[in-house]
């Protein structure tokens, strides 16, 4: 199959669809890559070293959306990609569509089937290719929060890991998910006091076992989350609530609890935030102050580490590709995980959420592409 990397061209996005080892495994397989000119360079990877794992560079959008069979992508297509798009071609990338009805509605008329990374699934029910991009934001959170302990960020002055005869600092993760369990994996790495808040029972013994009790576990309630503000010098909030916005589980008033100087992360900013007084920020300015606390609420962390994020997303994504490439739609009928996937096929939405979030009908993605499936219907 004829695969199309176009370029990113949402705003400060440096991340690429494909890297050139995940080129290479799809040439060595048989099939044809494509690549825009410069796709790669924000994350390093030039047009030669491409070249040279097997891709064809071309020059421009165009012409990738007019050959390739299958696109793959990072971000949502923008509304000068969604007209490129044509009847039966594959777009697999991260589309977030439940709040965006107009590119809904585009990729609606491109007759193309679209595929989410948001929404494909595995056998435990998580979400794999989301995975990848919360172990990069939680990793991230900690190596944030610790500059923003800094002085000249206005933080407390407090260094993570201490120094022999000086106490470590303290870092409060609300949230032990897969942001949560990366936080506290670098917070410890790095020589931090850790604690660790959810209302899981059994995601607290499992960050137990997995940590051997170097890290303490807490129940999430808000009597255990305002004595363990008192004394934090970071908190990272990393809850997420499947489908609703973040809880608001720090209020402004409760800041009083927290030293001057000390620092919030907000890495559920994505999904409203868990602190009352957050507000997204970019990577141009990702800070601000509120009653002396440091608040860090970058709605795309992983943006800041392009290079990184961009070979998590292919080490995931690939297997899907290399199905998709080898079978077409005829993968989605054989993996009930990538299927969950497809949000718009043959001009109808397909997934039972996003629908929803809409206001519109969801349609059996089965039945809608596959004729034995309509029979049984
Ligand atoms: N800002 C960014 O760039 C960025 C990047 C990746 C992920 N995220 C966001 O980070 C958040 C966490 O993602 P994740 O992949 O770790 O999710 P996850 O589902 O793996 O983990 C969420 C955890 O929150 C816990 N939780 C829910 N309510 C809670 C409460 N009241 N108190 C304590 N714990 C509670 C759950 O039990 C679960 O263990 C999500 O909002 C996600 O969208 C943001």
């Amino acid at each position: 199959m004829l695969i199309g990397v176009p370029k990113e061209i949402k705003n400060q996005e440096f991340r690429v669809g494909l890297t050139p080892a995940g080129v290479r495994e799809l040439s060595a397989a048989g099939h044809s890559v494509v690549i825009e000119s410069k796709a790669g360079m924000g994350v390093g990877f030039d047009d030669a070293t491409f070249a040279a794992a097997g891709a064809k560079i071309v020059a421009s959008a165009a012409e990738i959306y007019q050959q390739s069979q299958l696109l793959v992508k990072v971000k949502e297509p923008q509304e000068s990609e969604c007209k490129m798009l044509r009847e039966n071609q594959i777009l697999f990338a991260y589309l977030h569509l439940a709040p965006d009805p107009q590119q809904a509605s585009l990729l609606k008329q491109s007759g193309a089937y679209c595929i989410a990374y948001e929404t494909v699934t595995d056998r435990h029910g998580a979400l794999p290719l989301l995975a990848p991009m919360s172990e990069v934001a939680g990793r991230l959170s900690v190596q944030a929060a610790a500059h923003c302990l800094e002085k000249a960020s206005g933080g407390s002055g407090v260094l993570l890991g201490g120094v022999p005869g000086v106490a470590s600092g303290k870092v409060l993760i609300i949230g032990g998910g897969v942001v949560g369990l990366h936080a506290a994996r670098i917070a410890l790495g790095m020589g931090a006091d850790v604690t660790l808040i959810d209302k899981s029972l059994a995601r607290l013994r499992y960050i137990d076992e997995v940590f051997n009790g170097r890290i303490s576990t807490l129940y999430s309630n808000q009597e255990t989350i305002e004595q363990e503000l008192k004394k934090a010098d970071a908190v990272i909030g990393a809850v997420l609530v499947p489908g609703a916005s973040a809880p608001k589980l720090v209020s402004k008033a409760q800041l009083a609890l927290l030293k001057p100087g000390s620092v919030l992360v907000d890495v559920a900013i994505d999904q409203g935030g868990c602190f009352e007084t957050s507000r997204p920020t970019t990577h141009d300015k990702p800070t601000f102050i509120v009653n002396n606390i440091v608040h860090y609420c970058v709605a795309n962390m992983p943006g800041a580490v392009a290079r990184t994020a961009t070979t998590a997303l292919t080490n995931a994504t690939l297997p899907f590709i290399m199905a998709l490439a080898s079978k077409n739609i005829n993968a989605l009928e054989e993996d009930a995980y990538l299927l969950a996937g497809l949000n718009v096929a043959k001009g109808k939405i397909t997934h039972q959420a996003v629908a929803s979030a809409l206001g519109e009908k969801a349609y059996d993605a089965k039945s809608l592409l596959f004729q034995q499936w309509r029979k049984r219907a």
